[in-house]
């Protein structure tokens, strides 16, 4: 049975992995320093160690006396504004950290490592699909915490060998379907999370930041792509890499888009509440449309996406924001 670290494995998508490695016969061991993760996200078979990834003698110490085999990187602050006022601890915690999660590989002699990138390293995406070829061009410290951490990630493989699979995420959704996962993540800023917040009533109304987009609504154009797929593309990653397979750069979305405008009538549907929207400025750093391309990464890991339904990915975040008392 292969042994898996997942950092940041109390956080949103961390745990949504953690359980579908868990159910592909993966064992998990967990480092997180619980910033913006939870206890509660936690899986109870996955083996829990709380530590900072900035720190790289903890990390190698545990895939040394854990017997590692490889490593799933999701820690990371992810705030695109908060990256904005505070670079610095973007920077550290993003880019330091994986610089000193790879020393850790390295010492341990760990070779196997996925990466959680993001579509943020693409910019303004125009209109058009954007496909791992198309130029990287960040608006923002976030993105840009991202793409310096791609680019460290390639570089160690001529250093110790290091084979990676980087997948870049596009809008990220939706709760497990066994309602046991879902997102708790304190002042979001995840149109789904907000919406869905408004919808149960925990804000009196929500914004639309911004509506003179280069869009046929006005707002921005996202690939919303469900949680519980992206965990799975994560399992097909591993499983690649195991089997030998190359490093790779991949995105990791459905290849369609949804306007701001669309998702919120969505949410309003799915929740029968006509909860109270308006228009307000845009925000620093937001792109246009951001839409991707994935013919790539369904070739290389098989990969197969089983909710590609925005009503779906939408009333799975409504139904876990009901039950959410945090
Ligand atoms: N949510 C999205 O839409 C999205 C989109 C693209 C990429 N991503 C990437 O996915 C990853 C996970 O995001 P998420 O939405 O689950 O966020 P999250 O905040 O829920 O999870 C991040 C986890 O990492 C932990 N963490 C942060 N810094 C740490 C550190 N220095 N040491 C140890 N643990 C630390 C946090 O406590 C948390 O549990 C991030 O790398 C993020 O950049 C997310």
């Amino acid at each position: 049975m292969k042994k898996i670290l997942v950092t940041g494995g109390a956080g949103y998508i961390g745990s949504h992995t953690t359980n579908a490695l868990i159910e592909n016969g993966f064992e998990v061991v967990i480092i997180d320093d619980l910033s913006t993760g939870f206890e509660c996200l936690l899986h109870p078979k996955a083996k829990f160690y709380r530590g900072c990834v900035t720190d790289a003698e903890t990390t190698a110490s545990i895939l040394t006396k854990e017997n590692i085999d490889g490593v799933i990187h999701f820690a990371a602050k992810i705030v695109v504004p908060e990256s904005i006022s505070q670079p610095l601890n973007y920077y550290n915690n993003n880019t330091v950290g994986v610089i000193r999660t790879l020393e850790a590989c390295k010492k341990a002699g760990v070779k196997k490592f996925v990466f959680s990138s993001t579509a943020a390293v693409y910019g303004n995406g125009s209109n058009a699909l954007v496909n791992e070829s198309t130029p990287t061009a960040p608006l923002n410290p976030y993105g840009f915490s991202k793409l310096m951490s791609e680019q460290l990630i390639k570089d160690v493989e001529v250093e110790f060998g290091l084979k990676s699979v980087i997948l870049r995420y596009f809008n990220v959704a939706g709760a497990s379907q066994s309602k046991k996962y879902g997102q708790i993540t304190k002042n979001a800023s995840h149109l789904i999370k907000i919406a869905c917040e408004a919808a149960v009533g925990k804000r009196s109304e929500m914004f639309i930041t911004g509506d003179d987009y280069n869009t046929p609504d006005g707002t921005g154009v996202r690939d919303y792509i469900h949680v519980e797929d992206l965990a799975d593309a994560h399992v097909a990653a591993l499983n690649y890499l195991m089997a030998g397979g190359d490093s790779q750069t991949l995105n990791c979305g459905y290849g369609h888009g949804a306007s701001v405008k669309e998702v919120i009538n969505t949410i309003k549907k799915v929740s029968g509440v006509d909860f109270k929207v308006s228009i307000g400025p845009r925000r620093v750093g937001d792109a246009d449309s951001i839409v991707s391309d994935n013919t790539k990464i369904k070739k290389i890991l098989n990969w197969n996406p089983k909710r590609d339904n925005l009503e779906l990915i939408c009333r799975s975040a409504y139904e876990w924001e009901k039950e959410l008392n945090l």
